[in-house]
């Protein structure tokens, strides 16, 4: 059973700064070994703050190291695919970005290639480590809100209608909104109520963001701005998901704002980003009761992370690492897998072939 963990990062933007460093420096398990990225500068910048690290502009020097066991994927939507296959090649433990791929299809051949290595592998669906998540989620799990009947979800920002870089080119994102947003509130709706059996959605696009945050003309954006749907859930539960990043006055500091609610027979439980160590809860007849969430379910157990320190909203993230690494020294599955990055992809794409054809999709998710 390994000890330690050695990571390499591929992709070292703004969701390596803000989630996976930080996670991989509360682990006294892991260490950052490598990092890679084409933008030299970056690279230079990143070497320098994270310290004292092999560097690559290619992938496939990184996939090579023999330092690093494990490699963390934060890159454009496009590259996930290849660099996890070529990683996967290599018998590196993956932790991808989400999505895991541009499509259901993509998402499903990393699994398999993963499954098939035998190599530990999990998608960074972030969400699912909130701390009232993971209670709103016991509390499901445990029958205490009775048979499910509702899923809800809101997640809104108020970004600005500025160009999105490689978020916008349908080519390099896959989607907007839906794929950077939406999905994660099918992964976690499918972790709370099971698999998602059918679905009518849309999306909309209502800015071009033809122009640079400096004001400098770019391509127009090709994907969208908002994507909403409704679902049924195999177990016969009804879900309704809407997500924007156009909502005027939603931006909070850029957090936003993100609601996530389940209504049972029993009761109701709710998760809110901003305030993820509190949950609300009502029992049969009763108002929404604020209450603090549950000690142990503040951190993964064993986390080292103390739940009081920082911004709530923020640290919770650093449980990814947590997580990825235990599956690692435990030998055992991570969670989120990559089974799970592809039947939410497998939701997505059916939201965009709804809206194409002006219809219900039966959604098929098994990878194979
Ligand atoms: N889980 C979450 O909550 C969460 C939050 C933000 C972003 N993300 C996901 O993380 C990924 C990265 O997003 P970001 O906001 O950090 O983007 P970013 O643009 O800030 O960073 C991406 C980095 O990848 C580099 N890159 C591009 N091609 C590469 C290649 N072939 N090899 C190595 N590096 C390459 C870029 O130069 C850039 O530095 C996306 O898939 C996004 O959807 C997830």
């Amino acid at each position: 059973m390994p000890s330690h963990v050695r990571i390499g990062i591929v992709g070292v933007g703004a969701v390596s700064d803000f989630h996976h460093v930080p996670g991989i420096r509360i682990d006294s398990r892991a260490s950052l070994t490598a990092i890679c990225d084409p933008n030299e500068g970056l690279l230079k910048q990143r070497q320098t703050e994270w310290g004292g690290i092999a560097a690559y502009a290619d992938y496939r020097q990184l996939a090579e190291d023999p330092n690093v066991d494990a490699v963390i994927i934060a890159t454009p939507n496009f590259t996930h695919h290849p660099i996890a296959l070529e990683c996967i090649r290599h018998g590196k433990h993956v932790m991808c970005e989400k999505p895991l791929g541009l499509n259901f299809t993509e998402s499903a051949e990393m699994y398999r290639a993963a499954r098939d290595a035998n190599v530990r592998h999990m998608t960074a669906f972030t969400y699912r480590f909130a701390p009232s998540m993971r209670y709103v989620r016991h509390l499901v799990s445990s029958g205490a809100l009775g048979t499910p009947r509702h899923f809800r979800s809101q997640r809104f920002l108020d970004w600005p209608e500025t160009s999105w870089g490689w978020r916008q080119i349908k080519s390099l994102a896959g989607a907007g909104d839906l794929f950077d947003m939406t999905i994660h509130r099918i992964d976690f709706s499918q972790d709370l109520l099971g698999p998602i059996r059918s679905i009518c959605g849309a999306v909309a696009q209502f800015v071009p963001r033809d122009k640079t945050a400096d004001g400098k003309p770019c391509p127009p954006s090709e994907v969208d701005d908002w994507s909403s749907l409704i679902g049924l859930f195999a177990s016969g539960a009804v879900g309704v998901w809407e997500g924007s990043t156009l909502m005027k006055g939603y931006n909070n500091g850029g957090v936003g704002y993100e609601w996530a609610e389940v209504n049972g027979s029993e009761g109701s439980a709710a998760y809110q980003l901003t305030d993820p160590n509190n949950v609300l809860i009502a029992k049969n007849g009763r108002d929404m009761e604020k209450m603090p969430v549950p000690k142990e379910f503040l951190v993964l157990p064993g986390s080292p992370r103390d739940p009081s320190e920082g911004k709530p909203s923020t640290v919770f993230r650093y449980d990814l690492v947590w997580e990825f690494v235990s599956a690692i020294v435990e030998e055992r599955d991570a969670v989120p897998g990559f089974h799970d990055g592809a039947s939410a992809q497998a939701v997505a794409d059916a939201v965009l072939q709804s809206f194409e054809e002006r219809r219900w999709i039966d959604v098929s998710s098994d990878p194979g």
